[in-house]
């Protein structure tokens, strides 16, 4: 069956031919994609904006997006789509000036994050959902040893039994196969970038978190380095059950990594679904001008060609229309007058007018 839920925006008039196409559709404007109970963190209608010289705009623009409970989703999209702003959210920590217009992030065990305020919002953060952060590499404190700076993200958090939060300290870095005497003893420059990567999700994981959110964990890694700390994360989620966020602009490390994939342009999930069926039956065109530009999925460099355009800036995502359009190489005339809606088959979903009519 492919059903139809209607992504936020203008109504989708424009769509009504790939709506029709589909007598057995539904709109469901709230749908996720998994059922009731499957999902660890439920994201629904969400948008952030931030001023701009043209006025506030959307960095997130009415994403709905479900974290499946125990596996590893990939969030990724060329930079400036809104991963990091989308992934801060989660955490009810989107930077000043940006501004939540709307929607709703609820996390299992903690409910509706958006509405947590003052100490509850700090012991979430780091006790239910841990971050590691873009360029967490060079998040340290380079004054202080890294035991001292665990130790006092355990007391920020009420943890005051230090034997307790050094002991978890060691088994993270032993599983993550470090030292753990030196990397406690050590300062930020007595570390490599792969070693302070693995510090920070230690960091993360330290309060014994479900649920993790990694942005760009590879980046700025060499290929050995990146293949350790993949591995790595593949190891703590799976040996600790969490439900993990890997976000990257490389399809290559979602590809390696994630169970669930979701791709992101101009602040709209485009298409999302399970991993293996994204890569092996790309829909969205955006999807498939990111695959055809890396040469490890293009399986030749000399085949790989780069997406033509540049992403967007929040004041030239266009404010009418498929925000894709302008670099979309199936653009129709219907794309320039509503917002394709979302269209479902299994667990696989896709905003395209075209792609919607390929499935029909
Ligand atoms: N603090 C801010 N003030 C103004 N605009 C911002 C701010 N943070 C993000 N933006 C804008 O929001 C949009 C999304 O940014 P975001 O950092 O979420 O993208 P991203 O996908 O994480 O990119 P990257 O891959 O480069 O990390 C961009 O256009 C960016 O310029
Ligand atoms: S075909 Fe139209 S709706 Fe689909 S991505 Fe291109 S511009 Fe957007
Ligand atoms: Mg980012």
């Amino acid at each position: 069956m492919t059903r139809l839920a209607r992504q936020p925006g203008p109504d989708p008039a424009g769509s009504a031919a790939a709506v029709e196409a589909a007598p057995d559709s539904v709109l469901a404007p709230d749908r996720g994609a998994l059922g009731d109970g499957d999902a660890a963190v439920r994201v629904r209608d969400l948008t952030v904006s931030f001023p701009t010289a043209d006025g506030p705009l959307p960095a997130v623009a009415g994403v709905s997006l479900d974290l499946a409970r125990s596996h590893i989703t990939g969030l990724v999209g060329e930079s400036g789509s809104g991963k990091s702003t989308l992934a801060l959210t989660l955490l009810n920590a989107v930077p000043p000036p940006g501004h939540v217009d709307g929607g709703s992030v609820t996390i299992e065990g903690v409910g509706d994050v958006l509405a947590l305020h003052g100490a509850d919002l700090r012991k979430m953060r780091g006790a239910e959902i841990g971050y590691v952060f873009q360029a967490s590499q060079n998040s340290l404190n380079p004054l202080k040893p890294v035991g001292k700076q665990l130790l006092d993200l355990g007391r920020s958090h009420g943890e005051r039994d230090q034997r307790v939060l050094l002991r978890r300290a060691r088994a993270l870095f032993d599983e993550m196969g470090m030292d753990a005497a030196r990397v406690l003893a050590s300062y930020q420059h007595e570390l490599s970038g792969g070693m302070r990567q693995r510090v920070g999700i230690a960091f993360a994981l330290l309060l014994n978190a479900h649920v993790v959110i990694l942005d760009e964990p590879t980046t700025a890694l060499d290929m050995l380095t990146q293949a350790l700390v993949l591995e790595i994360i593949r190891k703590v989620h799976a040996t600790r059950h969490l439900t993990t966020l890997v976000i990257s602009h490389d399809v290559g490390v979602i590809g390696d990594l994630a169970d669930r994939m979701a791709v992101m342009y101009a602040g709209r999930i485009v298409e999302e679904g399970p991993t293996v069926q994204v890569l092996a039956g790309p829909r969205h065109p955006y999807t498939r001008g990111l695959l055809t530009a890396m040469p490890r999925i293009a399986g030749d460099v000399s085949e790989a060609r780069p997406l033509p355009g540049r992403p967007p800036d929040l004041a030239s995502i266009p404010r009418q229309g498929c925000v894709f359009r302008p670099r979309c190489p199936l653009a129709t005339r219907a794309c320039a007058e509503a917002e394709p809606p979302v269209t479902v088959t299994g667990e696989h979903r896709f905003a395209c007018f075209v792609a919607a009519q390929e499935v029909s």
